[in-house]
């Protein structure tokens, strides 16, 4: 089907016009410093585990994971302390986070693992969830033909097969160094013994707590006595997952798709009305998959595949941004916003129309979508004088830029490079924890398309590519991404927030390729959004002064300037100094309890 990018005012689509926030006439924004971005009704309290400041990167020698949990981080550094290579050290960070951040560090959802060693060899590991055997293509619509409220991502039907434990355990069988128990039993002993509840898990715990009350297996992990907030500074044992932990530890994959757990969790679905039973379980696998390899200014670029979006957008949208001189266009500059937003419009309408699961989508255009070729011929529609506006009566999806997956990065002492983003959809994913197991399960079922044939500008997406199928994995927008300079890795990437994921990786890669930022610099940089429909800019506060929305507002964009408490995702990037050997970690402070370890 073609898409024509017209020149002529953008229409009005769900988006407010601001113009407020700095009068600063400057062309080049400065970077605000940031406060912890998890702000709530209870008081700020100091951190318990402090997390580095903002611009400030950590600096290491030999090895460094950073990531949304300090105290994951510090346990995947001592793995590789202890020998473990990159990949081991990304399991054993995978599964304290699944214990320290349980709004997306998890066993109950999926993810993707990119991997690229130190001689530049690329693979990538895909655990995105499933659909149930018994899902259809229809099961979140009532008998009219219209969407049930919310049903695709609330309550037990949004639940997909997990595949977290699958891909941990296949990534370390093709590369890891460790043995495995010695890299689940670090997050066995955090669950089993506790740790520090901090000031963000009160903070949810609280703003949580008229849903989760209302959920007994969910009341009884997160509070005390099933309702009673636990304070910040108390220690918080999670004694069912580690039980569940050690299953996994002791078993490897079948810990957790086979035995007791298979069969309890199969138990409390059937329990609920859900869908995943032992056999969704039994038949679940991981796959390693080939990723997306593009060419930034003389970086290889390797991010994921499909059912991954990201790194195809990625790179589509990295080859149209090639063809301008980005540090003469201006950083935060009217130019570069508009720019930014015609390579974002045009990738998140090809990201509508074509991605899906490539195992039941066997002729996507992955080819075309990244070629260089295809990239020359979008930049022919774009003016840098007037924007060009979405095509309303095709495609569409709401905004979603919230804390709902979490991604980090890990370089080991031989070079050998992880980026692993992995999600519960949103936050806390279904809102549900598996009884007698002790996690959060997901709600990744509403990534699928839900509504066949029905594309709406104001929040649907009926496409074939991404409709439910019995065993088929959702629409992903995860972007783990590692940049490779000379045959060696040279930057390691990510970040969560929904389909913001994408843009935020493109914004921090072209803030260090293009704009010299150091890494911390470059994921501490304020962002935009912007995803074809609706047809509206995102800013985060803060991105750009009033001068400049004006005159993106001249041109006929569209721009929502995000309150001072939102914010687009939390990247969490690490750059190889050649230079100076220094491995460097950027620990964005829009995650409130991040910390990046080294050593
Ligand atoms: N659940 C967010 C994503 O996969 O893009």
């Amino acid at each position: 089907m073609s898409r024509t990018f017209v020149n002529g005012a953008a229409m009005a689509i769900g988006c407010l016009l601001l113009v407020s926030m700095t009068t600063s006439p400057s062309k080049v924004h400065p970077i605000p410093a940031r406060s912890s971005a998890h702000v709530g009704v209870l008081p700020t309290l100091p951190r318990i585990v402090p997390a580095p400041p903002g611009r400030e990167p950590v600096y290491a020698k030999h090895g460094m994971v950073v990531s949304s949990s300090a105290i994951a981080s510090e346990i995947g550094r001592d793995i590789l302390k202890q020998g473990g290579n990159a990949i081991d050290a990304a399991v054993a960070t995978a599964f304290a986070m699944a214990v320290t951040w349980p709004s997306a560090g998890n066993i109950g959802g999926g993810g993707f693992i990119l991997y690229v060693d130190k001689n530049g060899k690329a693979t990538s590991f895909d655990f995105r969830e499933k659909a149930p055997l018994t899902a259809s293509e229809t099961m979140f619509l009532d008998s009219n033909g219209k969407l049930i409220s919310n049903l695709n991502h609330r309550g037990i039907l949004s639940v997909g097969t997990p595949g977290t434990v699958a891909g941990l355990f296949l990534a370390h069988q093709r590369y890891g160094k460790l043995p495995w128990k010695k890299l689940v039993d670090p997050a066995v002993k955090l669950a089993a013994k506790g740790f520090v509840f901090t000031h963000a898990l009160m903070d949810d715990s609280e703003w949580k707590k008229s849903t989760w009350t209302k959920i007994p297996s969910t009341a009884h992990v997160m509070y005390r006595n099933d309702s009673i907030v636990i304070g910040q500074g108390e220690n918080w044992k999670q004694p069912e997952l580690a039980s569940t932990l050690k299953r996994i530890r002791d078993k490897g994959h079948d810990g957790f798709y086979k035995g007791e757990t298979a069969k309890r969790l199969a138990q409390f679905m059937s329990s609920q009305g859900g869908l995943i039973t032992e056999k969704d379980l039994a038949e679940y696998q991981a796959i390693e998959r080939k990723p997306i390899e593009g060419n930034y200014r003389g970086n290889i670029v390797y991010s994921m595949p499909p059912p991954s979006s990201g790194g195809v957008a990625l790179v589509e949208m990295l080859n149209i941004l090639e063809g301008y001189d980005l540090k003469q266009v201006g950083y935060a500059s009217a130019d570069y916003i508009h720019l930014l937003k015609a390579a974002m419009q045009r990738a998140f309408a090809d990201r509508a129309e074509y991605m899906g699961d490539p195992d039941f989508n066997p002729e996507l255009p992955v080819a075309r979508l990244t070629s260089k070729q295809y990239a020359a011929q979008l930049k022919q529609t774009i003016s840098f004088d007037k924007a060009s506006p979405s095509d309303s009566s095709r495609f569409g999806q709401i905004y979603d830029g919230g804390n709902n997956t979490t991604h980090f990065s890990v370089v080991d002492n031989d070079g050998n490079a992880v980026a692993l983003t992995y999600t519960l959809e949103n936050s806390y994913g279904s809102q549900i924890v598996a009884d007698g197991l002790g996690f959060f399960l997901n709600d990744e079922m509403g990534d699928f398309n839900p509504m066949p044939g029905v594309t709406t500008n104001d929040g649907q997406i009926g496409t074939k590519p991404n409709l439910i199928r019995p065993g088929k994995r959702m629409l992903s927008s995860m972007t783990p991404t590692i940049l490779v300079k000379d045959g060696k890795p040279l930057m390691v990437i990510g970040t969560p927030g929904g389909r913001t994921i994408i843009n935020s990786v493109l914004q921090v890669i072209l803030n260090v390729i293009d704009h010299q930022m150091n890494i911390a610099e470059a994921v501490e940089a304020p962002r935009f959004h912007h995803q074809w429909l609706p047809d509206c800019i995102y800013l985060e506060s803060l991105t750009v002064n009033k001068n400049t929305q004006e005159e993106l507002t001249r041109r006929g964009n569209k721009l929502k300037e995000l309150p001072p408490t939102w914010y687009q995702g939390a990247a969490m990037g690490i750059y190889i100094d050649r230079k100076s050997g220094y491995i460097m970690g950027g620990v964005d402070s829009r995650s409130p309890d991040a910390g990046g370890a080294g050593y």
